[in-house]
Order: structure tokens, then sequence, then C-alpha cells
């Protein structure tokens, strides 16, 4: 008899220890909280690592007006004077005329004497070549004058072998001392990575070209002249609550003289003034020479795609101080009105009627509704007592003008300390809206930090625009940076803490978006692209997962009975309810390698559904990354899981995220 009891009690023993190591997360679905607001999870956007020009803008020809700083750079003359092919007499001249055309003074002409074709052209390279796809369209056009003679203009793509893959012809009018605009289109018959596109010129006369552009027939949208469609795609799939446009250091600029000035890039792409772009010198250790800002991604096309894919627009606008790691250079107090006018007058293009000067630009446009701008950020990562000085200038006239326009204001660029704490004061004393908090740190720094709002004054009318945050595999700006599982399961952690905190915590979005593999400056990023694919890091998938199943309230989730799972055995959770599709869901990341049995208790409800969705994020190796060639290496995976009444019982994998999602 005495045997059976022993062993009763041991297994009685074994089952509590059992329990004591069960890691129970109770939920209390009837205790919603705040409301998660509707732009929670953004996307941030800057013209770095080709993410415009070479990338979400899709130009393929590099330099296509000559206004680069060499005028001829991304382009190649092809002259067969050396076999004496090509006439005396015929020949390619860069014409300058600053006088007669600020925005875009260069145009090339070509005078033909006879000329045969394939004797006198030009190759360009296109931005780390031309992504080129079989059977696709691609409309090539020209802002042309011939004022004499009979000239074609001949069309090849050729591979980086040489083999043409989609040629053309265009036949320019005579038009005498008249600029117009010449168009066609063909088909390529292969797919090339890194193609190139020959023009060749024939004929006789005097021909005067600018603008060549070459742009694929699957833009988004099927927008001519538009933007690069898998990678729009990829953010529309984001489900994103705001894009914040254009950057950024960019908007602060090197100095004052190219820092990003919105009007400069709306209206005719033509009359767009490029400018150099701050990423092309920043960095000695990854120079970018042939990096500029062409513009034909402006502020309306920003507009435009924020809401193509329902986000809400976030402009960022110089506050009158150039980037504070470069030049610090500012404009005078007394001399900050263009650059409030600058704000006041975005307004109107963004909202303004039609009967208003700006409000009658973004309708000729193409665009009479208005775009129903709500918030606007004033300077970057500025800092300082002299950025507390101008930023009150800007509030007092935005204000003035549109007080329920919410402005964005900047606590520079650390996440603590001096500079953090001054600007962090001074902005809740001025009721800034939203305080725009950067961290670029260690993914030990995320682990560490989920509780960070959890401390965070809630009557405070400001709140927290997490703007620009990434896990940074080796230190800000190494170039050993990378998109591993350690960084995503980190921030998986910590994004547990600003879901929670949603009442403080209103926006967030991870920093940079896109790299292109052949010409980034920074590293990480969220999206990596090359000229023909786009590949999501597990970051991406991390930031997807919480976007997609936000919920609008959050809900309490307690671990073991008592506190927040903010890192308690290497756990964390948030739970948030879905009012729309009457979810629960819960988010989990077991930060530790060895698997946990879990208990998730729903308390306060009747009944919950006899199936719950589970979607994970796995990898037992915290260095797996994604690549082009590989894309799939940390994916989520999702399948169905039983519920028990009101329980359920999952076991989570070592480092994994989990969402569950259940209906109540
Ligand atoms: O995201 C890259 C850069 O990091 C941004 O331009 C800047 O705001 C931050 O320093």
């Amino acid at each position: 008899m005495k045997i059976p009891v022993l062993f009763f009690l041991l297994l009685l023993q074994v089952a509590q220890v059992f329990a004591q190591n069960k890691a129970v997360f109770s939920v209390q679905a009837d205790k919603p909280g705040a409301a998660v607001s509707p732009t929670m999870w953004g996307v941030f956007f800057e013209d770095i690592n080709l993410g415009a020009d070479g990338g979400m803008y899709a130009e393929m020809i590099k330099n296509r007006s000559f206004e680069f700083f060499k005028p001829l750079m991304g382009w190649q003359i092809r002259s067969s004077k050396s076999t004496g092919t090509l006439n005396f007499g015929a020949n390619l001249l860069m014409i300058n005329r600053p006088e007669k055309s600020e925005t875009n003074p260069r145009y090339l002409q070509v005078t033909l004497k006879n000329t045969a074709k394939d004797s006198l052209g030009l190759t360009n390279e296109g931005f780390r070549g031309m992504g080129i796809k079989k059977g696709l369209r691609y409309d090539f056009s020209v802002l042309y004058r011939l004022q004499s003679g009979n000239a074609k203009i001949h069309l090849e793509l050729v591979t980086e072998k040489g083999e043409i893959i989609g040629s053309s012809q265009f036949t320019p009018k005579n038009t005498g001392d008249v600029w117009q605009k010449g168009e066609t289109s063909f088909t390529a018959n292969a797919t090339e990575p890194k193609a190139k596109l020959n023009i060749w010129f024939e004929g006789t006369g005097v021909l005067d070209v600018d603008m060549l552009s070459l742009f694929p027939g699957d833009t988004w949208k099927g927008r001519k002249g538009g933007l690069r469609a898998d990678m729009i795609q990829m953010l529309a799939d984001l489900k994103p609550g705001f894009v914040r446009f254009p950057g950024g250091c960019i908007v602060e600029g090197h100095d004052l003289s190219v820092r990003y000035q919105w009007k400069r890039t709306i209206g005719p792409v033509e009359d767009r003034k490029l400018v150099i772009n701050r990423w092309n010198y920043e960095f000695a250790h990854r120079p970018t020479p042939d990096y500029f800002q062409t513009f034909g991604l402006g502020f309306y096309e920003y507009f435009q795609m924020a809401e193509d894919i329902g986000a809400e627009p976030l402009p960022i606008l110089n506050c009158g101080m150039a980037c504070q790691f470069n030049s610090a250079e500012v404009a005078p107090l007394g001399d900050l009105a263009p650059y409030v006018q600058d704000a006041l007058d975005l307004i109107e293009f963004a909202n303004g009627s039609t009967s208003t000067k700006w409000g009658r630009m973004r309708a000729d446009m193409g665009h009479p509704a208005p775009f129903n701008l709500k918030m606007l950020g004033v300077g970057n990562e500025n800092w300082g007592p002299q950025y507390i000085e101008r930023l009150k200038v800007f509030q007092a006239a935005i204000k003035r003008e549109y007080p329920n326009i919410k402005l964005v204001c900047s606590s520079g660029i650390n996440h603590s300390g001096e500079l953090f704490d001054y600007l962090n004061g001074e902005l809740r004393g001025m009721k800034a809206e939203f305080i725009d908090e950067h961290y670029y740190s260690r993914p030990e720094w995320f682990l560490a930090n989920a509780k960070r709002y959890d401390s965070y004054d809630r009557k405070s009318v400001s709140k927290v625009f997490a703007g620009e945050y990434a896990g940074q595999s080796d230190k800000t700006v190494s170039v050993n940076n990378k998109n591993n599982w350690r960084t995503a399961l980190a921030e998986a952690a910590y994004m547990t803490g600003l879901e929670r905190n949603a009442d403080v915590v209103q926006m967030a979005s991870y920093a940079p978006l896109f790299g292109h593999v052949d010409g980034w400056q920074w590293k990480p990023n969220l999206i990596w692209v090359d000229n023909l694919k786009t590949m999501p890091t597990p970051n991406y998938h991390v930031q997807k997962l919480y976007a997609n199943y936000k919920g609008s309230q959050i809900v309490p989730i307690l671990y073991k009975d008592k506190l927040p799972a903010t890192g308690q055995d290497s756990l964390y959770a948030s739970a948030t309810l879905d009012q729309a599709s009457n979810e629960l869901i819960i988010k989990i990341v077991n930060a530790s390698a060895k698997a946990q049995t879990t208990e998730v208790n729903i308390d306060g409800v009747k009944k919950v559904d006899a199936k719950a969705k589970l979607i994970t994020l796995q990898n037992d190796n915290l260095e797996a990354e994604n690549t082009i060639e590989m894309p799939g290496v940390v994916a989520p995976v999702e399948k169905e899981i039983e519920t028990k009444g009101k329980k359920m019982e999952l076991e989570v994998k070592g480092y994994s995220f989990s969402v569950i999602r259940v209906k109540l």
C-alpha cells in the first residue's frame, strides 16, 4: 500500500514543479484599456541606400538630364571616330545655359552629318544596371528639338554581355526652336538584372536632347513615370498607419543649401532642380558619388503613395537648421520666415481648396481633392536650445492658421541623457503633440527596455512617436550590422512594450526602410532590394505582424497573475482586442533558446472559439538572415490551435515570436 501512496506523492510533486515552471498568462479580456491608435505602426521613408532614385522611383536612366556635377556621369559616349566610320563634323556637345533655365540648364546637342546608325551615340549604365523583365513593356521618352534635317533615334537594351534584348526607334519631327516630348515603347525579350541602354543617332541635322527617360510598364498603379510596384506593394502589405517622408537627415541637409525643399519637388519633372544626395559623401567608407536627388519622386507623389496604401501622410520639414553632425548651419531667428512659410504653404498644398494658390497647384497636378494632412514634423534630429527657439516660431505660426494640425517634434539623437531630458522637458512644456524618439541600439538594449514606457507620464498631452529604431547587431553606422533574427526578435520583444503603452506611444516606425544590395550606405534596413526583386528581412516580418494584427484596444495580460511579461523567464507579451473582428490578439516573445510550455487563460468572457490561429516567427539560430536568393529563412508560419474552454496551452519555441488570434 505504501508504495502507491509514495508514488502518487512523487507524481504530485512533479506536477507542482511542472505547474510552477509553466508560463501562465492571464488576459483580462473584459478590461480593455486605451485605444490603439490607427497610426500606431507606420513606415519611415528616406532617400538613403538608393531608396528613391535607383529604387522606389522607377526611372531607369541615371543622370537623365545631364545635371549631375559631372554632366556625363552614368553615360558613355559611343563614337566610331577612331574607326573612321563617323563623318567629320558629326559630334556630341554638352550645352549649358543657366541664364535660360536655372533648374535644368544642360542638354546634349547632337550634330549629325550623314551619320550611320551605330557610329554615334550614348550608353546609359542605369542605377547599378537596369533590371529588365522578359515580356514587359518599356516606355522611353525624350525632350528634343530638331531645327532642321532628318534624324532617327535608335534604342537598344543590352545585357551585360552586349546581347540586344529589346529595341525600338523613334523619328523626331522637325520642331524648329520648340522643345517637344517624343515617346516610344517596346517589349523586352529576356530578363536581365544589369542591362544597359544604347541610344544611337542617325541622319543629318542638329538634334538637341534632354530628359532621356526609360520606365518599366509595370509601375505602381500603371502610372507613367511612376514608382516601382514591387517596392510599394511591400509597403502596402505592411498596412501602415502612416508614411513619414522624406527622412531623416535628408530633411536637414549637410548644409542649408542642400536641405530638402518641398516646393522644388513638385510640378513638371523637368523643372525639378536636382540636388546632391547627402548620403553621396556622408560616409567615407561607403562613398556613392553618383547619388543625387532628381525629385521625380516629390511631395505630390509621396502624398499620393500614402493615400494609395491607406496611410496618413507625415511630412517632415526643415526647421531652419542643417544637420548638427555636419555643418550645424542655422538660419538666424530673424530669417526664419521663408522656412515657416514653406510649412504653411505645404498645409495649403495638402489640404487647401482649389481656389488657393497651393491647392490649385495640387489640383493641376491631378488631385483636386485634399490629401487630408493631419500631422507635420518640424525638424528631424535637431537638438539644443536653438531647436526649441526655432520650433516655437513654427508652432506659433502653424497653430495660428491651422490649430488642428498636430506637430511632430524632435527629441534629438539620443534616447536618454542630458540632451534628451532637456528636449523632452521643453517639448512637454510646449504641449508638443508628438515627441519623436530615436533609438538605434544593440538588441540587448531593446530587450532590457521593454518597460521604457510603463513609467511615462499618462497625463501629458504629448505622445510618443518612436520615429526611428532598429536593433544594431554591431553598432550604429557599422557596415557589419545585419538584419538577423537576433535584432528582429529583440525588436518584437520591445514592441510589446510599445503596444502595452498605446496610450503613451501612438506612432512607431523602423528605420531606414529600403536598402539596395549594390548601393547602400547604411545597415540594417527593413527591406532589401536589387534591380528585380524585393526581400523581406526578419525585422520586416515582425513589423508586418504587429501592423496587420494591431487590434483597436489594449487589454491587460498578466504573467503568473502578477505583472506584465517584460523579460521574466525571457518572456515578453502584450494583448489587444480587435473590435471589428471581435478577436483577441496575443503576442508572446520567447527570447530564450529553450521552448517554454505556456498556458493562456482568457478571463472575463463567457467563451472563446474552439480554434485559434497561431502565427509564429522562429529560428533556432539568432544569426539567421534572409537573403535575396533565400528570402524565406525567417518567415511566418501559420497554423490552427485548439482552445480548451477559455484556456489555450501551447509550447512557445525557443527564440520565437508568436501571434495568437482567437475569436471571442
Ligand atoms: O535612418 C538613417 C538616419 O538615422 C536618419 O537619416 C537619421 O534621422 C538618423 O540619424
